[in-house]
């Protein structure tokens, strides 16, 4: 907290001397020692520390295999080959690194929806709040650039698709495209500028963390009841050893569930195509990115008409990337006036809602787009026959045995020209869930958050609240009426 006094005391001769000249153990004592953070945080609040965890893993792994990674398209793959078989521990620095990032994507996951629960983005957290959202843009940039280096079948392919998307801006959309890769194609040059830029933004996003953590540092920590506290003395304790040991010991739970990925399913996460070296002449049969990426991918696939001038690939791009950017604008669309949803009953409902939409846009992404959902075939794929007929107008014939439509077509004529195909039966597809889960994902920050923060009627707030921050004033206060001091 911005006003929370130093009570740092240099002990030796030379903590004097260095406090007078450089403050630093003041600065690490006040934030990470001495910090007053509420008494009420729950296990969801451990996830910022265990994302500082696995950033400083993806730096070291990373800093570790580049001393044996070569970044060029003769070398790249059988340099990662080599890591994986004759670099002592290459295959678990690897390991680690590759997994790292899955596991990375799913701490920070948990922390943005921590933060959307309980309203850690509302006043006055809205620039911490737009700092962790740069860091969401920054670690996928990362883990997209980072995707490229092992020269595999789905590292090339998939950056393919994705600097593709560039192409579609108009005028400017192919010079930009070019620029990036370097050249006109994905080649070496453009090997070499994505490792270096993959090398260069893990150290960006720490600069960033540090001002999230700084940003984090002058309101003070929010809490799950979303009431700030108001009594220091009373409501918080010193971040260590309270928080230090409970954050070690959330690091220690999370570390478990990472080895046993690192040493029992370390291929899990990854795609079979990327052990195949890449190949531009052969295209993957179905080109998807990393599991944490795959919501995104679905909304960009979820696009597939025009709108007036805007043509369908265009606009997949805006919504895929006004996905990202509601977020940073959410603390400015959420009107609730109560921050944590532990009181708006209402709003709990859409939450809970708005996280089975990210999970099912995310096996959307996984699936191809023109496969029945399960249970949802209304009518069987039929056998058609097509040919022209007599009069020289296009015909149609339907089956649904293969030998009659074999010999329907046997039976034309060559001046028919007939050829047979099959004709999708009717049913609801992954682009139609799709596209319905992209428009649950908009209408939630677009109108959901916005409305219900003007509508709902929150819960009143438990005594205990009462008794420890507004220090004894009566129940009937409206949790509006706390919020708003
Ligand atoms: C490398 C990535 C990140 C690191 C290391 C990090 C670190 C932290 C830490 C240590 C805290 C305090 C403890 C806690 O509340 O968990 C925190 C709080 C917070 N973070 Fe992050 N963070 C990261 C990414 C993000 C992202 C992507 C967002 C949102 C888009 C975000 C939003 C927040 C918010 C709103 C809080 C305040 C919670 C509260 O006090 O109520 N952070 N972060």
């Amino acid at each position: 907290m911005s006003d929370h006094q130093s009570t740092y005391n240099p002990q030796s001769g030379f903590e004097k001397w260095l406090d007078r000249r450089l403050p630093i153990v003041r600065l690490a004592y006040d934030s990470f020692v001495d910090f007053p953070t509420p008494k009420n945080l729950n296990y969801w609040y451990t996830f910022g520390g265990i994302l500082a965890f696995c950033l400083a893993t993806q730096i070291l792994t990373g800093v570790v295999l580049a001393m044996h990674y070569t970044p060029s398209i003769e070398g790249s793959f059988a340099s990662v080959e080599r890591i994986e078989r004759d670099v002592p521990f290459g295959w678990l620095l690897r390991s680690i690194h590759a997994n790292g990032a899955s596991m990375f994507f799913l701490a920070v996951y948990i922390h943005m929806f921590r933060g959307l629960y309980y309203g850690s983005y509302k006043e006055p957290r809205e620039v911490l709040w737009v700092l962790g959202c740069v860091i969401f843009l920054l670690m996928i940039a990362t883990a997209f650039l980072g995707y490229m280096l092992p020269w595999g079948q789905m590292s090339f392919h998939g950056a393919n698709v994705i600097t593709g998307l560039f192409g579609a801006i108009p005028i400017v959309g192919e010079p930009i495209q070019t620029w990036l890769l370097g050249g006109p194609s994905i080649g070496n040059q453009t090997l070499q500028r994505f490792f270096s830029l993959h090398y260069l933004l893990p150290f960006i996003i720490a600069g960033v963390v540090i001002l999230h953590i700084w940003a984090l540092h002058v309101p003070g920590n929010g809490n799950p009841t979303g009431v700030d506290v108001k009594d220091v003395k009373k409501d918080t304790v010193p971040f260590h050893p309270y928080y230090t040991v409970k954050d070690g010991f959330a690091i220690v739970v999370f570390m478990i569930l990472f080895s046993v990925v690192v040493f029992y399913f370390p291929a899990a996460l990854g795609h079979t195509d990327n052990y195949i070296e890449a190949n531009p002449l052969v295209t993957p049969a179905h080109i998807v990115p990393e599991w944490y990426m795959l919501p995104f991918y679905a909304i960009l696939r979820a696009i597939t008409f025009d709108i007036g001038p805007i043509d369908a690939k265009l606009l997949g791009v805006i919504a895929m990337f006004g996905a990202i950017a509601l977020l940073f604008v959410l603390p400015w669309l959420d009107t609730s006036k109560v921050r944590s949803m532990r009181y708006r009953p209402t709003a709990r409902y859409f939450f809970i809602g708005f996280v089975a939409c990210g999970l099912m846009l995310g096996w959307c992404g996984a699936k191809d787009p023109d496969e029945a959902l399960p249970y949802m075939k209304l009518s069987a794929d039929q056998l058609v026959v097509e040919y022209t007929d007599v009069n020289g107008n296009p015909a149609q014939q339907f089956f649904d045995d293969y030998d009659l439509a074999k010999q329907a077509l046997e039976n034309q004529p060559a001046s028919a020209a007939a050829s047979l195909g099959v004709k999708k039966g009717d049913a609801i597809r992954f682009i139609h869930l799709a596209q319905f889960l992209t428009l649950y994902y908009f209408a939630y920050f677009l109108l959901i958050v916005p409305a219900l923060g003007l509508l709902e009627r929150p819960k009143d707030e438990p005594d205990s609240i009462h008794k420890s921050v507004l220090k004894g004033k009566s129940k009937s206060t409206a949790p509006e009426a706390v919020a708003a001091e």
